[in-house]
């Protein structure tokens, strides 16, 4: 992993170098899930200059070398240190909820975990990057948001209340998520990277450098990313909902106060299901009409989009970022995507036998002292084949 990660450091330095339009990819920061970095502000200030001036020790210089975030997110590190320990908590957040919500499908998301190594699944322009992209903003929101009203983030505070005035029946109070600083934070730290990239092609462009296919393909891909990163924080921008607690004598409920909520994560990942079985895949002329949305309003402006059809990930191929599904544990009284039949796309399975041990029949014996059996279980797993 280690050398892994320096590698595709070294192939982005010297891409940002000039030496053609390289593009480093927006989503490496998830890496952050696996991070032991200590963001700590105060030991990194205790440092007399050898920290943040340096470079030597910050966090920040560390988080670019090994976990693939790019210059624009490692300043951005430094400039405001404090939102780190959420972003990486994001990233977490982020990798638990897609690995959770394609947990019984072929693609199993598994591959957001090799993150800053990126397999040709997330760089294609697939349909699941499409999924990816968009979970990741809306984590990112979503934890800073949560921060926000929590407490734990001194940059900002609560939500403000909405304008629009509530009915008789409640009034705005508590603590809101904070989703506008969170969004607003969010293009800060994902979005710029693409447009960072879009700028960066422009450039070779210009010059009339060779490699025009790729530099094409390259543009279309941070183009479609951007997409569907706006559309990740949409969709959580719309999913919050009014959260009440009564007031009043004895649960009377007198007095309502709400305030602006987030649902659980879960909810967003499965909402953004929905849009991952209807994404749409896009031409090259309409991933022109994407990148001038601002003059021609809403193209395909509720759907994730993507460019490269993903393969059935059936069988393995590197090539194309699939893994195959031999050796998956299936299902086989399921008739969903978790089946054997399906999962294992027709080549069928083998039985295994598998025995369990486990503690059992626990008792409690003199208030406070437990005394369990040792049981053995047999259980019959389905592998594919
Ligand atoms: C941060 O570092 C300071 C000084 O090194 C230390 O006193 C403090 O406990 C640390 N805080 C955390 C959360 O680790
Ligand atoms: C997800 O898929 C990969 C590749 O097929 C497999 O190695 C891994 O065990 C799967 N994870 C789960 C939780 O099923
Ligand atoms: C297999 O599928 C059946 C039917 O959907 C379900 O009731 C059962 O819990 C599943 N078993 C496992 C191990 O997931």
């Amino acid at each position: 992993m280690e050398i892994r990660s320096l590698w595709m450091f070294v192939v982005c330095f010297v891409l940002v170098a000039g030496w053609m339009a390289g593009t480093c990819e927006s989503i490496r920061w998830l890496s952050l899930q696996h991070s032991h970095l200590n963001w700590n502000v105060s030991s990194v200030n205790n440092n007399h200059g050898r920290g943040i001036r340096s470079g030597i020790r910050s966090p920040c210089t560390l988080a670019r070398r090994r976990y693939g975030l790019v210059k624009i997110q490692a300043k951005l590190c430094r400039h405001s240190m404090e939102t780190m320990p959420h972003i990486q908590k994001a990233a977490m957040l982020a990798s638990d909820t897609c690995r959770e919500i394609f947990r019984d499908r072929r693609w199993n998301c598994s591959s957001i975990t090799t993150a800053p190594f990126l397999t040709p699944d997330l760089t294609r322009a697939t349909r699941e990057q499409a999924y990816v992209y968009a979970i990741s903003s809306a984590a990112l929101v979503y934890t800073l948001a949560r921060a926000c009203s929590s407490g734990n983030l001194h940059q900002c505070t609560c939500a403000s209340k909405p304008i629009n005035s509530p009915t008789d029946s409640f009034q705005w109070g508590g603590c809101g998520d904070n989703v506008r600083w969170a969004s607003q934070f969010s293009k800060r730290f994902i979005d710029n990277v693409e447009k960072h990239n879009l700028l960066k092609i422009e450039k070779t462009k210009r010059a009339k450098d060779l490699n025009e296919e790729n530099d094409v393909f390259k543009n279309e891909v941070a183009i479609v990313n951007l997409h569907n990163i706006k559309m990740g924080r949409k969709l959580i921008t719309a999913s919050v909902h009014n959260e009440c607690k009564c007031h009043g004598v004895s649960g009377s409920c007198n007095i309502k106060t709400c305030w602006k909520a987030l649902p659980p994560m879960i909810k967003i990942g499965k909402e953004l299901l929905q849009k991952f079985t209807t994404a749409k895949v896009v031409s090259q002329k309409t991933v022109e009409r994407l990148e001038q949305k601002t003059k021609k309003k809403a193209v395909l402006s509720d759907e994730l989009v993507y460019i490269s059809k993903s393969p059935d990930y059936c069988t393995k191929d590197e090539k194309l970022g699939s893994f195959g599904t031999m050796g998956r544990l299936c299902n086989v009284s399921s008739n969903s995507l978790d089946s054997c039949r399906q999962l294992c796309c027709g080549r069928g399975y083998k039985t295994v036998v598998e025995e369990k041990i486990e503690r059992c029949q626990c008792k409690i014996y003199n208030c406070c002292y437990v005394k369990c059996k040792v049981c053995r279980t047999m259980t019959q797993v389905h592998e594919c084949l």
